[in-house]
């Protein structure tokens, strides 16, 4: 039987460690101020963008939620976004995802400032990733890399996969194993659903990282014995009349008897993303002049 990560551990460590920068910021009278941008009724964003707010309380930072109806206009969105990045109070924005249909995604990302880019998405702030440049990291790839960080996994040498091209966690987190260094060093895969004999490159996985979005994906046939298996999925199916619970990408029952370490869903990758975040938000106030 696999050993879990217990992310929501890890992640209350990390806002622990949070909590006392913000003490120390707020002497110099700085308090880290986070914006909460949400567009329309998604149910699972409005959850994400609570449980984001939650953590902030925790850690001491100020939270704004700014909402809007789905039917928002694209100009809208972009002149809010432009007197946030000209509030001194705030020091980190973030536009929860996705955003509906007729607004452009890469549009309001750009416009964010790319100090205030505490998820880390903004093009200049990628870029500066995958040229191993220092920048605010994308939330659930950095999660999954405090997770094998703290947890003593090392990636040096090791074959990472990564199941998932997304702009959020596939794509940032095999540019984030590939940068030389602690939690870096690793040989990289990305594989996705166009991928051929892609259970043959998931055997091969040393760390397998989990981010295509599909209930149970990853079945026991698939992972290599003793593998570090990380479940980035969050997907709500539904197990019976007026009832549904979360589950991963991975099958944890029949992969947990296989891996050497397994991420639960809840409970691993999602607190870590938070984590991240509230620490993001606090090196974003640091920047403050
Ligand atoms: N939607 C799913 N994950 C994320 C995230 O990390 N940040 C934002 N802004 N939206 C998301």
């Amino acid at each position: 039987m696999a050993n879990l990560i217990d992310g929501k551990a890890i992640a209350e460590q990390i806002t622990n460690e949070v909590r006392a920068e913000v003490g120390e910021l707020s002497k110099k009278g700085i308090i880290p101020g986070l914006a909460v941008v949400l567009v329309g009724e998604n149910p699972a964003s409005k959850v994400y963008v609570r449980n984001k707010q939650k953590a902030c309380e925790k850690a001491g930072i100020t939270s704004i939620k700014i909402s809007y109806e789905a039917t928002v206009s694209e100009k809208e969105l972009l002149e809010k976004i432009c007197e946030l990045n000209n509030k001194k109070e705030v020091d980190g924005i973030l536009v929860q995802l996705p955003l509906p249909k007729h607004i452009d995604e890469n549009k309001i990302i750009s416009a964010i400032s790319p100090l205030k880019d505490v998820d880390g998405f903004h093009p200049e702030n990628v870029g500066k990733l995958v040229l191993g440049q220092k920048t605010f990291l994308p939330c659930t790839p950095a999660g999954i890399q405090q997770l094998l960080i703290r947890k003593e996994i090392a990636t040096a040498g090791k074959h990472v996969v990564v199941i998932g091209r997304s702009n959020i966690v596939g794509k940032p987190a095999a540019f984030l194993f590939l940068q030389k260094g602690i939690g870096g060093d690793a040989t990289v895969t990305i594989v996705h659903s166009r991928t051929k004999n892609l259970a043959e490159i998931t055997k091969q996985a040393d760390i397998l990282i989990a981010a295509i979005g599909v209930p149970n994906f990853v079945k026991a046939e698939m992972v290599k014995e003793e593998a570090v298996v990380i479940d980035v999925g969050i997907n709500r199916v539904e197990i019976g009349e007026n009832e549904s619970k979360l589950v991963g990408d991975v099958d944890f029952e029949n992969v947990s008897k296989k891996a050497s370490f397994i991420t639960p869903v809840p409970g691993g990758v999602g607190p870590m993303t938070i984590a991240m975040l509230l620490k993001n938000t606090t090196e974003a106030a640091k920047l403050r002049v």
